[in-house]
């Protein structure tokens, strides 16, 4: 037994996620925890929100909310939506928790320590009418280079020039519209992530056996250009961790807090902290200190391709530089984009479908299988409603469903609702167990690797296998001639619904649970031995026939789920 620590990316709070964002880091992290757990591991998966910064500000505002109470309740609808995926946690935590503030405080306080900060007097848009300071792209106006009206302050989305929010012509506060801007001076701490580049170059050099999409980010931002950047790690915003040396207070910062691409990794490390006064768990330390146990952990992170630089460089920066032994990274699975029915997935559009409709329409495992078997690891992928219905029909319905659904009636109808004793298995089983049991190893290996979609393929494959056998063994004939060989044919096809249920739970845990309890087992352990977890069920085992265990998508449904989704929530 190993100890696996797996995190995902931690959500922003602002606004219900969309299936893209599901599948880019929370939904494989669960593949990998369940499938890890199956295997008899020791694992603590955690995630929880990404609570502080601008737009979680902005979105509270909209509400018509305090920020705090608006992150309450979307920590809720965030954690409710999690549970309805079937996501599973150890903790869901937040980064807005007492135990992030104190940790992003010490850290803080330990890289000025090590002489990593760096205190810099930066000049910056204030807004009299908001009476605050104005992140870059909130301030918008007109384009020198191409006269686009709404250029923001960071970047004009029509020409892509990169911009100051000086260069603006014009310049509004996207937050009120008001032109009665200034430029301030503002004092802020930079870390020195430019004196930690040699050390995080060959950390990541080291790391031979990670994706290329993780490795050729984080290399990109280490040699492009002048090299690994010094980064601002303040803000001048009410709402955030308030800027601190451990427990003392920084002279100069007092009305800043830290900026929310710091304290969010660190809420990785919290997060196992609130475990544990959650009374969940007794002892985070031997997760996350390696002087504290947690030299035999391995850690996995999971996350989207806009996460990688973070992941890479800044994240390890605070904890290299703290000079203290926390545990770092092991292994980044990192994953592109999923698009949406010729285009792209836009939460300000509400173009797509996101988590909260998803389940509205259909259970959980569907979308599980759709988006874990067409996961956009090597390239983008994109979801269409055509390629939803036929890889739900065939794979779930027609293959998986109808196997369970046959075996089950045609035992029922011919023998009752217990496993059948006569008979023994012949050469068409044995060939079938045998090929089972390298289809298994094959799935392992591909879960092992974190490969998705060849693990989702492996899996798809070993349920036709018990088909194809169906098929050919055709109990339904042999029964007439020979019931004995017909009653092992059908102990045979019984036991396979079993082994499935624990094969494919990490994948589609719901439909696993209803195969286990028709078959009145809770056997789940995972078989290590195929033929014997293919003998596992005796003669007078009672079972039961389950509900259909996946209905097919009707040409209907699909059009008028795609006219639904294609555009403007709200
Ligand atoms: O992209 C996002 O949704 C970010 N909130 C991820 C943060 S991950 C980590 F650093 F906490
Ligand atoms: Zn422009």
């Amino acid at each position: 037994m190993t100890r696996h620590l797996i995190t995902s990316a931690i959500p922003y709070i602002n606004g219900i996620k969309h299936l893209g964002n599901l599948v880019g880091s929370q939904l494989p992290a669960d593949l990998y925890a369940r499938y890890l757990r199956g295997r008899g591991n020791e694992v603590l998966f955690l995630c929880g929100t990404d609570e502080h910064g601008t737009p979680a500000e902005l979105a509270a505002a909209k509400a018509g909310k305090p920020v705090a109470e608006y992150c309450a309740e979307m920590w809720e609808v965030q954690w409710e939506l999690s549970q309805g995926f079937r996501l599973s946690f150890d903790h869901y935590g937040r980064s807005s928790s007492a135990q992030n503030h104190r940790l992003t405080q010490h850290f803080a306080g330990r890289l000025d320590t090590a002489g990593l900060i760096e205190e810099v007097t930066e000049k910056q848009v204030y807004s009299n009418a908001d009476g605050r300071f104005l992140p870059d792209r909130y301030v918008e106006g007109t384009c020198p280079n191409c006269g686009y009206e709404r250029a923001r302050g960071d970047q004009c989305e029509n020409c892509t020039k990169q911009l100051d929010p000086t260069d603006l012509i014009d310049a509004r506060s996207a937050i009120s519209g008001s032109t009665d801007l200034e430029v301030r001076e503002t004092k802020h701490l930079h870390l020195r992530q430019s004196a930690m580049m040699d050390q995080l170059d060959s950390w990541i050099s080291s790391k031979s056996d990670w994706p290329i999409l993780t490795t050729s980010i984080a290399k990109k931002w280490l040699h492009d250009g002048d090299g690994l950047q010094d980064r601002g790690i303040t803000r001048d915003l009410d709402w955030g961790v308030p800027v601190k040396k451990g427990d003392d207070d920084w002279p100069g910062m007092e009305d800043k807090v830290f900026y929310v691409w710091f304290d969010a990794p660190i809420e990785y490390i919290s997060c196992a902290q609130e475990w544990v006064d959650a009374g969940k768990g007794d002892n985070w330390e031997r997760w996350w200190r390696t002087d504290k146990g947690a030299e035999d952990v391995t850690y996995t992170q999971f996350m989207g391709k806009d996460n990688v630089p973070f992941h890479t460089l800044s994240f390890p920066a605070t904890i290299l530089g703290s000079g203290e032994p926390w545990k770092l990274v092991d292994y980044i699975k990192s994953f592109n984009y999923l698009n949406y029915d010729g285009g792209q997935f836009s939460t300000s559009q509400g173009r797509g479908v996101f988590m909260d409709q998803a389940l509205e329409i259909l259970p959980a495992d569907y979308w599980r299988w759709w988006l874990l078997s067409h996961a956009p690891e090597n390239s983008d992928s994109e979801f269409t409603w055509d390629n939803f219905q036929t890889s739900v029909n065939k794979d779930l319905a027609d293959v998986l469903g109808n196997f369970v659904s046959r075996i089950t009636k045609f035992c029922r109808s011919k023998f009752g609702e217990a496993v059948p004793g006569g008979g023994a298995y012949g050469a068409a089983e044995q060939a079938l167990i045998d090929d089972l049991t390298v289809k298994t190893r094959a799935y392992e290996a591909h879960m092992d690797a974190m490969e998705i979609r060849k693990a989702a393929a492996a899996l798809r494959a070993i349920w036709v296998a018990g088909n194809e056998y169906l098929q050919s063994a055709a109990p339904w004939s042999t029964f007439k001639e020979d019931p004995d060989s017909a009653a092992a044919q059908v102990r045979l096809g019984l036991n396979l619904i079993r082994f499935y249920a624990v094969l494919s739970a990490p994948f589609i845990p719901d439909a696993a649970a209803t195969m286990l309890a028709a078959m009145n087992s809770n056997d789940d352990s995972w078989p290590d031995d195929v033929p014997g977890a293919l003998n596992a069920l005796t003669g007078e085992h009672a079972f039961s026939v389950p509900d259909v265990l996946f209905a097919k998508i009707t040409d209907d449904q699909r059009e008028d789920w795609q006219a639904r989704f294609a555009g403007t929530r709200d």
